[in-house]
């Protein structure tokens, strides 16, 4: 290879999964009525097909060419937040979402929480949440 004077880029590569599961909004401190004044009929149980796109951000290693290899992404997301919530109850299920209200914006940061220690430090960029087509959260960590 020839010699080069640049350090290597930095890029963004983007990985989404999906997972279909369950859950209700119900805050167990509220009775039936507020509950169902502030999350009215997302407060029955029923379900979405989520996507959740993570983006890691690193520089280009000169000998691979890549950041990371995906397909070592895939398997960590697929086994520290796809095994344990597709087909699952979000309420009852997850480890990682224990005694949280799995709306979006929970759902996210807990995947978060979940991910970044995985990864090598300062790597996890962005995580998108898609709860359904129209509606979708982000986080950047804190
Ligand atoms: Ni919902």
């Amino acid at each position: 290879m020839e010699e080069r004077q640049e350090s290597p880029a930095t890029v963004l590569i983007t990985r989404r999964e999906t997972f279909s599961a369950a859950h209700r909004l119900r805050n167990p401190a509220w009775d039936d009525a507020r509950n169902e004044r502030v999350f009215g009929k997302d407060a029955r149980a029923h379900g979405h097909t989520y996507t959740l796109e993570v983006t890691v951000k690193g520089q280009i290693d000169p000998d691979t060419g890549m950041v990371l290899d995906l397909r070592d992404l895939r398997d960590l997301i697929r086994r520290l937040i796809i095994d344990k919530t597709d087909h699952a109850d979000l309420n009852a299920d997850v480890d990682f979402l224990q005694g949280q209200l799995p709306t979006a914006e929970n759902i996210v940061v807990a995947c978060w929480r979940q991910l970044a220690p995985a990864l090598g430090s300062g790597q996890l960029h962005r995580l998108r949440l898609w709860e359904s087509e129209n509606n979708s959260v982000e986080y950047y960590g804190e």
